[in-house]
């Protein structure tokens, strides 16, 4: 071993109590089926059903307020929730010269954390009377177990781990935090649903949703993106000083957004709004300092180049959304009522179709151990690979723009529009889906094909040659 605090994994013939087994690695591959699964099986399903329903082009009109709901929580819960609960609990470890986290750890926090989305996506949008209830008191239940788990594990690992004083330790642990507030949030949720045929009241779901994407999910993009994607590009990491005013900003904003649920009426207007210009000010200077929003990803091996595109994608969609969000809240605060509904829900699909999911098949792409042996082929990029980029990047204008045209088109079209968005990410995903499995098939292979080279060269050692 290098050096003392370097993690012993398992070399093919050894086994003891100080050596960590190396196939507690391949745990977040679950998180990633998950997380995808919910993509493809809920969020972006909805995403092209919700808004066809919502004009009479397809059944379920009566049930459009729990299909919106029931969408929301997906993506933000389901797609993006596991996708990064499965890379924190995986990179943080790493980050902080931890062992990894066990399976008999992961697995358990996986299947609390995937149940409720499970359910998100089958009975909550259908389900009414008694279902509804229980449904909507399981998925509170259930959901706040999970994530009062991810940030225990977090906690536990950023507690005993190295004490760098650099920007990723400090979202990480505003991340791990903001994981805590979540698991109280979602038992509210389940709470205020039950008693209400499960819909939770609309402007407070609605403002729940943003402060899960600011929490829980932004601050471990920020943390993931500060100790990575500058480097990619060739500029150095940003130090801590350069990071802490737009960290903290973005995460006084979420904590006012955070506190507007305790409240009604105007003040919880005020503070929502205060809270998403301050956010989205983080938003627009994060990005700049801790992603990147422009040059070339000179750093990368010709075959990962093109993954960089989602990169900067995510990264520009980040400021974009940040300055709506800053005119949106300004709007609000000064108001005192909900302004802006167009600019907040255009800025919501610039975070989660540009942001977090452009950003999700960029960074698996240049990160996650199941792509590295298709980093290190020669070659172009085949269209699978470059298709989702655009497919995203169609997605996202269409969805935003549609969005930010609402009081200039009619109620139909904007809806017809949202649908054929949710129809192109849809594809995107489905694409992404199929180059993972393909990626894991070829990983095992390419696994196997070592291990006999191994006992091969081990059979010649033995016998002298
Ligand atoms: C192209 C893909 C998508 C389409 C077409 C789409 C469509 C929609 C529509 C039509 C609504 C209802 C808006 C209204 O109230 O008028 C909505 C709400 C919402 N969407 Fe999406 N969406 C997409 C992707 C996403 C993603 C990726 C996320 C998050 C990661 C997301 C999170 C939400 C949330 C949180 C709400 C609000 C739910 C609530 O009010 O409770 N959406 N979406």
């Amino acid at each position: 071993m290098a050096n003392a605090d370097d993690i012993a994994l398992e070399p093919p013939l050894s086994r003891n109590a100080g050596v960590t087994p190396a196939v507690e690695d391949r745990s977040y591959l679950g998180f990633i089926a998950a997380a995808l699964a919910a993509a493809l099986g809920g969020g972006f399903l909805m995403a092209v059903w919700m808004p066809l329903a919502a004009t009479g082009t397809v059944t379920g009109q009566d049930r459009v307020p729990w299909l919106i709901q029931a969408h929301g929580w997906v993506q933000v819960q389901g797609w993006a929730g596991l996708f990064v609960a499965g890379m924190a609990v995986r990179l943080m470890p790493r980050f902080a010269g931890r062992p990894p986290v066990r399976r008999n750890v992961t697995m358990p926090l996986l299947v609390l954390l995937a149940v409720p989305v499970a359910l998100r996506m089958t009975l909550q949008p259908w389900a009414d009377g008694t279902l509804a209830e229980a449904t909507a008191l399981t998925i509170g239940g259930l959901s706040a177990t999970g994530a009062a788990g991810v940030a225990a594990i977090l906690t536990w690992t950023l507690a005993r781990g190295r004490k760098a004083r650099e920007p990723w330790r400090y979202f990480a642990w505003a991340g791990t935090a903001w994981w805590g507030v979540l698991a109280a949030m979602l038992a509210a949720w389940g709470w205020r649903a039950a008693r209400n045929e499960g819909l939770a009241p609309v402007a407070w779901d609605d403002v729940m949703t943003w402060v899960v994407l600011f929490g829980p999910i932004g601050n471990f993009i920020w943390s993931v993106q500060s100790r990575s994607v500058p480097i990619f590009f060739g500029r150095k990491t940003p130090t801590w000083r350069q990071a802490v005013v737009p960290g903290v900003a973005y995460n006084a904003g979420a904590a006012l957004v955070a506190l507007s649920l305790a409240f009604e009426g105007e003040t919880a207007a005020r503070l929502s709004g205060s809270g998403l210009l301050l956010a989205g000010a983080g938003m627009v200077w994060l990005p700049v300092i801790a992603g990147s929003v422009w040059g070339r990803a000179k750093r990368l091996r010709p075959r990962a180049k093109p993954a960089a595109r989602f990169v900067l994608g995510a990264n520009i969609a980040a400021v974009v959304a940040g300055v709506l969000l800053v005119w949106a809240g300004a709007q609000t605060a000064l108001d005192g009522e909900y302004a802006e509904f167009a600019a907040r829900d255009a800025a919501r699909h610039v975070v989660g179709i540009g942001l977090v999911t452009m950003l999700i098949l960029g960074m698996a792409r240049l990160v996650a151990p199941v792509f590295a042996l298709e980093r290190t082929e020669s070659g172009v990029p085949k269209l699978y690979e470059r298709a989702p980029f655009w497919l995203l990047l169609g997605a996202v204008a269409l969805r935003g723009g549609s969005a930010l045209l609402a009081e200039q088109i009619s109620y139909d079209a904007r809806m017809h529009s949202a649908a054929a968005a949710g129809g192109m990410a849809w594809v995107a995903l489905a694409v992404f889906a199929l180059s993972v499995a393909r990626a894991v098939r070829k990983e095992s292979a390419n696994k196997q094909s070592l291990e006999e080279q191994a006992r091969a060269a081990a059979e010649r050692r033995a016998r002298g040659q």
